[in-house]
């Protein structure tokens, strides 16, 4: 992993919204994720600006898909210069391998990261997809087929990263979101962990939206988090 461990969530709902906070960072203070709502708003232009301009791009598509279309958007994410993207676990190995096949001589090729399963889901919701563990050993389980079928990661809430850790070593990158300065507004992440305490459970990246994007001061607040990640 390297700096900056920061990867900015850029939930806008367009591109003038996003642009507007994206003037008032640097690309080594943070790196940016661009997700379902922005991408949807603003298209691939508005990534490959993103490139242009310096910036790391996570594109959190979440590719869930038959293996040839979601290699193929793969291909298509890899020659927009995108340095990291999604895919999810519960489209099975044969899927995740054509992930990796597609963007193996890409000349920048992105990082591949897989969900495996949401952390929204609740028990209920895991049996309702017929999954019969829990979901501890569920996200252990998927972590190891993305291992298995090449991934270079996995999204995790932050209490997951000491066990995936500790089970797959320097293997898989680890990503979290769900992340909360201390004191900061909890929002609707009831697990929240801190920076400092994140990367002391093995995070790589951590993904922080809010607190950043809603800050009065997004500069300040990016600088904040980015001392006690240095400090912690
Ligand atoms: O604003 P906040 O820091 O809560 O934003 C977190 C980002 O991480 C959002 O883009 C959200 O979709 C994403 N995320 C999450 N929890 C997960 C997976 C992704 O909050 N389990």
């Amino acid at each position: 992993m390297s700096e900056p461990r920061v990867i900015v969530a850029l939930d806008y709902p367009s591109a003038d919204e996003a642009h507007a906070f994206i003037s008032q960072v640097r690309p080594t203070q943070c790196r940016l994720k661009v997700g379902l709502e922005l991408f949807t708003a603003a298209g691939p232009r508005f990534v490959a600006g993103l490139v242009e301009q310096g910036f790391d791009v996570f594109l959190d598509l979440k590719y869930h898909d038959i293996p040839t279309t979601v290699a193929r958007a793969c291909a298509r994410a890899a020659q927009l210069g995108v340095w990291m993207l999604s895919v999810h676990t519960l489209g099975g190995r044969s899927m995740l391998r054509s992930a990796r096949e597609a963007v193996k001589d890409a000349g920048r090729r992105p990082l591949l990261i897989a969900v495996t399963l949401l952390t929204s889901h609740t028990a209920r919701d895991v049996a309702d997809i017929g999954l019969t563990d829990d979901i501890g050993s569920g996200v252990r389980r998927l972590a190891e087929l993305a291992l298995d079928a090449g991934m270079d990661g996995a999204v995790c809430a932050p209490q997951e990263a000491a066990i995936l850790r500790e089970r797959f070593g320097e293997k898989l990158i680890l990503v979290t979101p769900g992340i909360r300065p201390a004191g900061a507004p909890g929002d609707d992440q009831p697990r929240a962990m801190t920076p400092a305490d994140a990367i002391a459970q093995g995070a790589d990246y951590l993904v922080i939206g809010r607190p950043i994007t809603r800050a009065a001061d997004p500069q300040a607040a990016l600088e904040e988090i980015n001392r006690g990640i240095a400090g912690g």
